[in-house]
């Protein structure tokens, strides 16, 4: 088994297109391949306008593609041509069947490596680089084995889960904090795991480049996401307890942050996480730990997941107490949608449940995101089943192309997403109050507004979460 010279990714999503980009950037000899079954995901990847927002990642794909970096539909070609082939397919929640939503759909996961058993060129080294399972590289190999037109097969099969976070996916994967290889302790194991390696060698710190088991690197990706998600549910309760007691939580997260054993990161109150890895993640450890049969483990995991449900739930019903209780008929403009800035991902974002709470209790709501379109709102509003039922006419909701257009004539603004823009010392706060219907409200979920005494003086109702006025 020799250095790696043709690559081929599996799933051209949010992680396969930027983390196979970036590789193809910083090793221009090796012929780097992304592969999708969607022929609309692959056309734009390959077009002007890339279907996933990352800032850097127009830059990087640019330049790479058409040198050493091909999106292509022909999944079975591009495999039978690689030495090594990353697995990036979706690992989403169960909806149905045993472990309904809770356990990890591995479907996408069997169907890729059901086509590499029966294409891939003997001694490819095949990768997991989506979430999965701890043990699941056990189940691949099963069905690579029996699967296989070949006798005398052997994969190899490794295990390199992606930490990188949307939005700074870019600056996360030209210099990870870490970069994982787990494997079986075999020779043919460790040979695999060594040229994973060196391909990372060619950019990252060796320091940075961490080899270990199988096992232990599959469930370490679960691990690093539950905990993140934790420290999120753990600050969003504490702003709970300011609210009610006129602390402000991000004076006490700011004193939390100076102990060093705490750490500074990762403590930003709000109106909760949302993204596509934090509750499926937490969900696949719940059921893993009931299937391992520890439910008081699981039950430890769920409270992070109930934390931030109600963390969502209570910031909607705040906004309906302090408008007088009453929000039918009122004109509410929701700033972002995205789940966090620097991103168009709408997936699991606050601001579905939001705006469902805010159309079921009958508000116009007007949304403005600068970087998700009207037709991915729509998508994720009617997967969330959210609707008007007071609207006699549309959809209840009204996609603006501006924070300005957004705001005019309604009662309340509601930040959902930390948009840099929202935030900018060019946006004419007296303007846009004097355009709102009066009392005009401020709902912070995001710690956008930083000087509220400023904009209480023009004449706004300020609420922000994890602060008690
Ligand atoms: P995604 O839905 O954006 O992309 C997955 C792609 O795989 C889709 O385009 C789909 O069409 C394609 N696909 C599915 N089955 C296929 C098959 N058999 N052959 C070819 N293509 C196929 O998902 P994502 O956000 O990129 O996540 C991928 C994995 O990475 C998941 O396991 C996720 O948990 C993990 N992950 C995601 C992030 C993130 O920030 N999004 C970060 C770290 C890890
Ligand atoms: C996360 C992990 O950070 C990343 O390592 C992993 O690979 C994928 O999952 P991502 O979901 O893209 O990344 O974004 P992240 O920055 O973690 O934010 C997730 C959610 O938590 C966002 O909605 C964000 O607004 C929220 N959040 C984050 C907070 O509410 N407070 C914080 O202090 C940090």
């Amino acid at each position: 088994r020799g250095p790696v010279k043709n690559i081929c990714c599996i799933g051209a999503g949010y992680v396969g297109g930027p983390t196979c980009a970036v590789l193809a950037w910083k090793c221009p000899d090796i012929k780097v391949t992304i592969t999708d079954i969607s022929e609309e995901r692959i056309a734009a990847w390959n077009s002007e306008e890339l279907p996933i927002f990352e800032p850097g990642l127009d830059a990087v794909v640019k330049e790479a593609r058409g040198r050493n970096l091909f999106f292509s539909t022909d999944v079975d070609g591009s495999i039978a041509a690689a030495d090594l082939i990353f697995v990036s397919v979706n690992t989403p929640t169960k909806e149905a069947g045993i472990g309904a939503g809770l356990a990890a759909d591995l479907c996408y996961v069997e169907a890729a490596t059901r086509r590499i058993a029966t294409v891939s060129k003997k001694g490819a080294i095949i990768v997991e680089k989506s979430t999965v399972p701890c043990r699941t590289a056990e189940s691949m190999r099963k069905i690579l084995e029996a699967v296989s037109p070949s006798t005398d097969a052997s994969f190899e099969i490794l295990s390199n889960p992606e930490f990188l976070a949307e939005g700074t996916a870019i600056e996360d994967l030209l210099d990870p904090a870490r970069v994982l290889i787990g494997a079986m302790p075999t020779p043919g194991g460790q040979l695999a795991q060594q040229r994973l390696a060196e391909v990372y060698a060619r950019w990252v710190r060796p320091e940075a480049i961490i080899t270990m088991g199988l096992w232990s690197s599959e469930l370490s990706k679960l691990a690093a996401n539950a905990l993140l998600a934790q420290r999120v549910s753990s600050i969003n309760a504490i702003a709970a307890i300011c609210e009610k007691t006129e602390a402000n939580v991000h004076e006490v997260s700011s004193a939390c942050r100076l102990d060093l054993r705490i750490g500074s990161k990762f403590l930003e109150a709000g109106v909760g996480f949302g993204g596509s890895c934090f509750q499926k993640d937490l969900q696949n450890l719940i059921y893993l730990s009931l299937s391992l049969g520890l439910p008081e483990v699981a039950e430890y995991w769920k409270q992070v997941l109930v934390m931030n449900a109600w963390t969502k739930r209570r910031f909607s019903k705040d906004i309906v107490q302090k408008m007088f209780s009453t929000i039918t008929s009122k004109h509410i403009a929701v700033l972002g949608f995205a789940f966090k800035a620097d991103t168009g991902d709408t997936r699991e974002a606050p601001a579905i449940d939001v705006c469902r709470d805010l159309l079921e209790d009958g508000a116009v709501v007007h949304i403005y995101d600068p970087k998700v379109s009207e037709a991915s709102i729509d998508r994720a509003l009617m997967a969330k089943g959210a609707c008007s039922h007071t609207a006699t006419k549309g959809k209840g909701y009204i996609v603006e192309p501006s924070m300005q257009q957004a705001c005019a004539g309604a009662s309340a603004l509601v930040f959902m997403t930390n948009w840099t823009e929202f935030s900018s010392k060019q946006v004419d706060w007296k303007a846009i109050y004097q355009s709102m219907s009066k009392p005009a409200f401020i709902f912070d979920g995001r710690n956008v507004v930083k000087d509220v005494e400023a904009l209480k003086k023009i004449g706004f109702s300020v609420y922000k979460s994890g602060v008690g006025y």
